[in-house]
C-alpha cells in the first residue's frame, strides 16, 4: 500500500436504476438472510428519472466507514450495510494504479475505511423502490472499488441482503429473483430473463400520487403480513409460482394482453394481502383507486388490456404501456382526470423507457 498518512484517494462512482416488481416480492422465510417466500419477477427502469447514484471513496486517512444519503450523514452501523460491506471486504482482491503510485493490497481492505455518499433522483422510501436501486448501487459500486471478481449473479445475491428487492436491480431488462432453496441463500438470486433489447416498444408512466415517506416500511409491512394474514400462505405456495410461469411465457413471447392481466392481478393481491394483514395496512390510497378505475374501465371498454398498472408499497402508481400512441392517449385521459393545478394529488408524471442500462453501475 503507498505510504501511511499520505493523502491519496481511491474513487469509484456508479449508477443503478430501480426495479418494478410485476411479480411481487412480499413475505420472508429468513429475516437475517433476506430470504423470500416466493419468486418475483420486475422490470428494470431506464436509469434517467429513477436511479441511485453513489461513489465509494477509500483513503488511508479515513479513520471510520460513513455514509451520507441525499446530503446527510446516516448510520451505517444497521445490520443491512453492515452484512453488504462485510460481505464485499471478504472478496476483494488487490487494486493498483501506477500512475499515482498507489497499491492496495487484498489484506489491506480490511483496515482500509470508505466514505459512501449517495443520491436518489427520486423519493426515497416512498414506495418506488429506492432501496432496491440504493442497495444494487452501494453493493456494485464497492465491488468495483474492491475489485471483486465474482459474477452478477452473486453480487446480486450480497445486494439481496441489504434489501431483498435490490438483487433485481443488477440486471437491466426482465429480472427474475429466484427464491432459492439452500438454508445460506446461495441460490437466493437474480436471473435476467431478456436483456434490455428485448421489447423495447413497452413505455413506462409513473404517476407521483405522493412523495411523502411511507408510514410502514416494506420490512416491517412484510413482517406483519407473515405473522397475522391467513392469505399470504396461499399466495406465496399456490397463487404465485403459477403465475410466475405464466408471466415469464407472456414476456418470452411479448404478450401484452397477459403480461397486463397478470400484472394487474398481482398488484391486487399484494395489496389484499395488507389489507388482510393485522392491523390493515393501506399503501394505496384514493388517488390510486382512481387511476385503477380509469385503467381498467378503458380495458373493458376496448374489451383487450391496453394499459397495466402496478403499485408498490405506496400509492404512487406505475402504468405500463405497449408503445408510445397508446402511451399518449393514457396521459391525455390522466391528465383530464387529473388536470394540473387543481386541487388533486397527482403532483407529476415521469415517462421512460424499460431500460437502456447493460448492467447495473
Ligand atoms: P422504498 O419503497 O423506497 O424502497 P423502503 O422502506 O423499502 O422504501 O427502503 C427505504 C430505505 O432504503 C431507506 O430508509 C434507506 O435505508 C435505504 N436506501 C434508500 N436509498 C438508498 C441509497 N441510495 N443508498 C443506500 N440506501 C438507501
Ligand atoms: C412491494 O425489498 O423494500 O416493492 O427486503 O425488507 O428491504 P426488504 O424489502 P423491499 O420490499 C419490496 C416490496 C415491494 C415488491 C417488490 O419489489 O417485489
Ligand atoms: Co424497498
Amino acid at each position: 500500500m503507498a505510504e501511511e498518512g499520505s493523502k491519496w484517494v481511491v474513487m469509484v462512482t456508479g449508477r443503478s436504476p430501480t426495479n418494478i416488481a410485476v411479480i411481487k416480492y412480499w413475505g420472508k422465510r429468513d429475516e437475517g438472510l433476506i430470504l423470500p417466500i416466493n419468486d418475483s419477477i420486475s422490470l428494470t427502469l431506464d436509469p434517467l428519472h429513477l436511479s441511485a447514484t453513489t461513489t465509494v471513496a477509500v483513503s488511508p486517512s479515513f479513520s471510520r466507514d460513513r455514509m451520507w444519503l441525499n446530503g446527510k450523514e446516516i448510520p451505517l452501523s444497521g445490520e443491512r450495510y453492515q452484512k453488504c460491506l462485510r460481505e464485499i471486504r471478504k472478496r476483494a482482491n488487490e487494486v493498483s494504479d501506477e500512475k499515482q503510485g498507489i497499491k492496495i493490497k487484498k489484506e489491506d481492505w480490511e483496515r482500509l475505511h470508505v466514505h459512501i455518499s449517495s443520491y436518489n433522483n427520486f423519493p426515497t422510501a416512498a414506495g418506488l423502490a429506492s432501496s432496491a436501486a440504493g442497495f444494487a448501487c452501494l453493493v456494485f459500486t464497492l465491488a468495483k472499488l474492491m475489485n471483486v471478481k465474482e459474477d452478477l449473479g452473486e453480487i446480486s445475491s450480497i445486494a439481496r441482503q441489504g434489501s431483498g428487492s435490490a438483487c433485481r436491480s443488477l440486471y437491466g431488462g426482465f429480472v427474475k429473483w429466484a427464491m432459492g432453496n439452500n438454508a445460506d441463500g446461495s441460490d437466493s438470486l437474480a436471473i435476467q430473463l431478456a436483456d434490455e433489447t428485448h421489447w423495447t416498444d413497452l413505455v413506462i408512466i409513473i404517476a407521483v400520487v405522493s412523495s411523502k415517506q411511507k408510514e410502514t416500511s416494506s420490512t416491517s409491512g412484510m413482517r406483519e403480513t407473515v405473522q397475522t394474514s391467513a392469505l399470504i400462505n396461499h399466495r406465496a405456495e399456490t397463487v404465485v409460482p403459477a403465475r410466475v410461469l405464466k408471466m415469464e411465457e407472456a414476456i418470452q413471447n411479448r404478450d401484452f394482453a397477459s403480461f397486463a392481466k397478470l400484472a394487474c392481478t398481482d398488484s391486487n393481491q399484494f395489496h389484499a394481502v395488507c389489507l388482510d394483514t393485522s392491523p390493515p395496512i393501506f399503501y394505496m390510497n384514493d388517488t390510486s383507486h382512481r387511476i385503477i378505475n380509469l385503467v381498467e374501465k378503458w380495458n373493458h371498454s376496448e374489451g383487450t388490456p391496453q394499459v397495466a398498472y402496478t403499485f408498490d408499497a405506496g400509492p404512487n402508481a406505475v402504468l405500463i404501456s405497449p408503445n408510445r400512441k397508446t402511451a399518449a392517449l393514457l396521459l391525455q385521459r390522466l391528465l383530464f382526470q387529473f388536470p394540473p393545478n387543481q386541487d388533486t394529488d397527482l403532483s407529476s408524471f415521469v415517462v421512460g423507457d424499460k431500460s437502456i442500462l447493460q448492467d447495473a453501475g
